[in-house]
Parts: C-alpha cells; structure tokens; sequence
C-alpha cells in the first residue's frame, strides 16, 4: 500500500502474537481462515441465525459470483520498492482511518450475540475502526455511541414512508457524532431468500432489530396514532405463542411488563407498515440534502450512470454493492461492477465497495480497482457469533494485519 508514514504495519506484530501465543499455550480461539471462521460461526448459531446471515437471494448466484470475481483478478507485486516504512492509513471524509475498511451495516446482530451490535461498537473502537450503524440494529445508535467514545461511527438509513421518522433518525445520528449518512435503498423489497423462507424465519416479526425504531419518539408516536391498532388477537399455536414470547422479550420495558402488553405487537405491526418507501425516486434526495450537512453516501449502486446521477444529486460518496447477494439474484458481482465505475468516475467523488471482502488481499485488490476503502460484512459477524467483542476485535485486527 506505499510508503506513507514512518509507522510499522501492524501485520509484524499481529503474526508474532499468534505465533508466540501458540508457544504460550493460548488457545486460538478465532479461526484464521473465512472457511473456518464461518464453518466454527455455523457450529455455535441457531439454525435459523446461521441461515439468515449466510443465506442470500434466489439460487445464490451473486453471492457466488462476488467471491469469483475476486479470485479472476491477480496482483503482480513489484520488488526492490523500499518498504520498509510503509502504514494502512486512508483519509476518508476528513477523517483518518487505520485501514482503508470500515464495518458494514448489518442488521439483527442479536442473533449472532446477546451484545449484539454493543459489542462490535467496543469492538471497532478498540481499533478505531468505523462502525456503521444498521437502521436494523438490535441496540439502539445512543447506546452504542457511548460505547464508542470518539472513535467514528456512521448510521445507514433505510427510506422510511414517514419523512418525520427519517429527520428523526437523522437528527439522532447527528446528536450521536455520527460521521455520515449511508443511504440503502435495494432493500424496498426484502429479496427472495430461500433459506429462510424454507425455515419460516424473518426476525423483525418477532420483534428483533428494531432498537431504533422503538427508542425513537416519532416512531412512538406513529405507534399510538395511525397504525396504533395491533390485529384482533391471534388465535394461540405453540408457534405464535413462542412469537408473542419473542417480541415480548425483543420490546424495551421488561418481560412481565411486554407480555401483557399490546405494545410489542403495535410496534412490529407498525415497523411492517412504515419501515420502507418503494416510490423513492432521485427527487426525494434533496429532502435529505436538505435536513443534514453530514456527508451522505449511497448504498447499493452498481451501474455507472448511477453513481454519475449521486454526483449530480450532491451526495458526497457511493458505496458500490449488491447487499452480499442478498437481495437480487442474477446480479453484476459487486466487483465488476466496480471496475466499470471507478473508470467513469475518476476521484470525484469518494468510491466504497463491499459484498465478497474476506481478506487483506481483497481489499488490496478493491483499492486497485479503484476503490477509496472497502466494508467488512459476514467476516465480522460469525467472529462476533464465535466470541463476542474480542472475536470482532480480531477479525479487524486480521484485517488491518494483512493488507
Ligand atoms: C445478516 C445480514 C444483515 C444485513 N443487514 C443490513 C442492513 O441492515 N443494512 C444494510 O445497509 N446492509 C445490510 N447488510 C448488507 C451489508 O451491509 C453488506 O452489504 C454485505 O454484508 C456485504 O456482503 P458480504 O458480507 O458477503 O461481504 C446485511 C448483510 C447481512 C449478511
């Protein structure tokens, strides 16, 4: 990655502390490889988390095709370069990151870990990494910025159909130092996901991942007017008993409290109705320009006469990515697309990029495709489901260690 500073990489010290911890006796807890991590990952999950966060849309073609095109694609190193002062450091919006990658927004944590998205915020903190906050979260932004101190954080907005929901979001981001706005809109529809319709299973309907709708006031208020009505009552299964336990588990409050209680039921009833705004067209950004300074990126695009439209638009950066396959099957690999993009849009505005990163060599070849830094995603959540903050710790420190 050149040579910029007079800082060692972190790689040196990272292999010594395996190595040596080996000799030590310290067991590894963490898998090396991605292969391991997810196979460790898939041992400890529920059946039903496992399938949510590994599955994707349709036969899973564009998840398959994000890993191929990175294995298409070399890297033909250059010698004799003096490297021995050489560090990983990117700006990005003003800010100086460690390593060109921040964590991707990833929605119902909780299924991975009870800390949920709590002990990924320690977890990127601790390495200063960028953590960006799922509008799908399962810990409120408030909470986990507390935990951050000043170590950066973004938020990712999902369009709701209330424009007073969306300011609000936005306004709690900014009160949390958010850095910026990530705009997803793929996800108007949630894709086609075999593996979870073959296990019935969407968590939002039991109440999980959506600690920032009911720890906002708006959303509250939407609750108690016009979507205020939860359905007559369900007739009681085993399995829509064990949902009503869930939700009541899910909503703030306390058990005793929720379970005799509409409210759970109100606010997944609620959440269904509002939660995203399949009209959104280009026009609508301005209303977002014009609520936040905070630089805005889209989430989602693929196709170069998009990411020309974001700059016309004003936004501030884009994030090339196909939600990890998760949401249209049959589409261009997150990476192709990239290539034709960065090739049109030469630095003018910033480019992120993810669905497929599971190395230090991924990123490097994402930067050399013109990328400004890339998002970790499924990596950082099995190492979360493995051991909580310290497997998130190390799966950034991997990272960082071996680009
Ligand atoms: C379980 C899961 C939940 C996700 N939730 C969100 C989300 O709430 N918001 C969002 O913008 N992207 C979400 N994503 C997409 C990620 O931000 C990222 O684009 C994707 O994980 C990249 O693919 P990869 O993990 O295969 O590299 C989710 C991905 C997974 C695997």
């Amino acid at each position: 990655m050149g040579n910029r500073s007079s800082e060692k990489p972190y790689s040196r010290k990272r292999q010594s502390d395996i190595f040596l911890g080996k000799l030590r006796g310290n067991q590894k807890k963490i898998p090396i490889s991605f292969e391991k991590l997810r196979a460790k990952a898939k041992v400890q999950l529920p059946e039903e988390a496992f399938a949510y966060i590994a599955g994707s849309a349709g036969n899973e073609v564009t998840k398959r095709s994000n890993r191929s095109a990175f294995e298409k694609w070399e890297i033909i190193p250059r010698v004799l370069r003096n490297v021995a002062d050489c560090n990983t450091k990117i700006s990005l919006c003003g800010s100086t990151l460690p390593a060109p990658f921040l964590l991707a927004p990833i929605g119902v944590l909780e299924m991975a870990h009870r800390k949920a998205d709590l002990a990924v915020s320690k977890a990127a903190a601790a390495e200063n990494i960028p953590f960006i906050f799922s509008n799908q979260a399962s810990v409120p932004m408030e909470k986990c910025s507390r935990a951050m101190g000043t170590s950066p954080r973004w938020f990712q907005l999902y369009w709701s159909t209330s424009d007073d929901l969306v300011e609000s979001f936005v306004k709690r981001a900014e009160a949390c130092n958010c850095k910026g706005i990530v705009l997803m809109f793929d996800t108007t529809m949630l894709g086609w996901r075999p593996r979870d319709l073959e296990l019935d299973y969407l968590p939002f309907l039991r109440g999980m991942g959506i600690a920032q709708y009911t720890s906002d006031p708006v959303f509250c208020d939407l609750m108690d007017t016009n979507v205020a009505q939860a359905d007559e009552s369900p007739s009681i299964t085993i399995n829509s008993f064990r949902t009503l336990i869930q939700m009541a588990q899910n909503y703030p409050g306390g058990f005793l409290k929720n379970i005799f209680s509409d409210e759970p039921r109100k606010a997944v009833k609620t959440f269904i109705e509002c939660y995203s705004r399949p009209s959104l067209t280009w026009e609508n950004l301005s209303f977002l320009r014009s609520i936040t300074d905070l630089p805005i990126f889209l989430k989602g695009i693929l196709h170069p006469d998009d990411a020309r439209m974001a700059v016309e638009a004003g936004m501030d950066g884009i994030i090339v990515s196909n939600h990890g396959g998760r949401q249209l099957d049959g589409a261009i690999s997150a990476l192709d697309a990239l290539s034709d993009i960065s090739q049109d849009l030469v630095a003018t505005i910033p480019i992120l990029f993810d669905s497929g990163i599971r190395s230090g060599s991924d990123i490097f070849k994402a930067l050399a495709l013109g990328a400004d830094a890339v998002l970790l995603g499924r990596p950082y959540v099995y190492a979360l489901a493995i051991a909580g903050e310290v497997g998130g710790k190390r799966s950034n420190q991997k990272l960082s260690g071996r680009i």
